[in-house]
């Protein structure tokens, strides 16, 4: 069943304190064949935080939809996958090993277990062993550049239960500098036999067909190249079936934007959705004749509706 999900699929990157529901469901409805929540805590749950169970949450029509735990600890990703099963049904379960932030590291989670073979196969496995449903991997390449542990681990991640791998070929000490190396995905999806979902660096549709092609991925992950363009499900959909892409009108972006404004509103009050929603305007806005204006506009706003009329105003009627 997991690999029909995944076969051929462009799926939403988890991007922490960005793809929330809001945001998933309008990439679903764009096309992503399926969405990832933002990394959960793992310790988080076992400290019965009621925050950290809310970013579990989403909305039926996300599905398929992933939770994503980050943590070092088997037992407590084990007891965090069995957690979401029984509160909000999730399709999969994901496990975070490719984090590079400090306060995530420094813990041991995260890209950190890429430094810990033993540890890492003994969270798969206990995880996998956890829940009834198919528990993925998301790794990036190693720890240091050219140092890379992608197949050993993704080899790992499969003889423990994986379902499926997805990998961000950067190294932790990367970040998000320079480029992905997508010879890795290829060389993971040679090695193992579960599928692989290529990641990193993909911002349009031609990128997408290039990684699908160079690397023989089963699946594309996108996160940064959706930020104010959720269209590229749209644009790969249509390549994938040989169509050509009518990029969206003016008025359909504005459209979208306004409704997500207020659903962030609805979703979460007016304090979070003016807050959030300038940065997400400011992606929309990007590149565009007379944006600079507009986006000093938006940052001074003290109001979601003052958000709106800019974007009204700016795109035109
Ligand atoms: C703001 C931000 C937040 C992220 N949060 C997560 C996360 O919660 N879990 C995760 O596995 N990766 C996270 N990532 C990494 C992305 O999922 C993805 O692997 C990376 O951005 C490369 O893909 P892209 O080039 O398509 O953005 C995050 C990246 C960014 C930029």
């Amino acid at each position: 069943m997991f690999p029909d999900i995944i076969k051929n699929s462009a799926v939403l990157a988890p991007l922490a304190g960005v793809t929330d529901p809001v945001y998933r469901r309008v990439c679903r409805r764009l096309g992503a064949d399926a969405v990832v929540t933002e990394m959960v805590s793992a310790d988080g749950l076992h400290y019965k935080s009621e925050n950290t169970a809310k970013l579990m949450e989403f909305d039926e029509s996300e599905r398929p939809v992933g939770v994503q735990f980050f943590g070092s600890d088997p037992e407590r990703l084990a007891n965090a996958a069995r957690f979401a099963c029984e509160r909000v049904k999730p399709d999969f379960i994901d496990l975070n090993a490719g984090c590079p932030v400090a306060k995530v590291v420094k813990n041991g989670a995260g890209s950190a277990l890429l430094k810990d073979a033993a540890l890492f196969g003994k969270i798969v496995e206990a995880m996998s062993q956890a829940v009834a449903i198919p528990v993925t991997v998301k790794i990036r390449s190693g720890w240091n550049m050219y140092e890379w542990v992608d197949v050993e681990f993704a080899r790992i991640a499969q003889d423990s239960g994986a379902a499926a791998v997805t990998l961000h070929p950067r190294s932790q000490t990367m970040m998000f500098t320079g480029h992905s190396f997508w010879e890795r995905i290829a060389a993971v999806k040679e090695a193992v036999s579960i599928p692989v979902i290529g990641n990193g660096d993909v911002t349009n549709a031609a990128d997408a067909m290039k990684m699908f092609a160079e690397t023989g991925c089963d699946a594309v992950m996108i996160g940064r190249g959706s930020l104010g363009n959720p269209w590229i499900f749209a644009e790969i959909k249509a390549a994938q079936r040989g169509e050509a892409f009518i990029p969206p009108s003016s008025q359909e972006r504005k459209t979208l934007i306004i409704d997500q404004i207020r659903a962030f509103r609805e979703a979460y009050g007016e304090q979070r959705a003016c807050g959030d929603m300038k940065k997400r305007v400011a992606w929309h806005l990007k590149g565009l004749p007379g944006a600079g204006a507009a986006r000093a506009e938006v940052f001074a706003s003290s109001s979601s509706l003052k958000i709106e009329e800019i974007v009204d105003r700016f795109f035109g009627s």
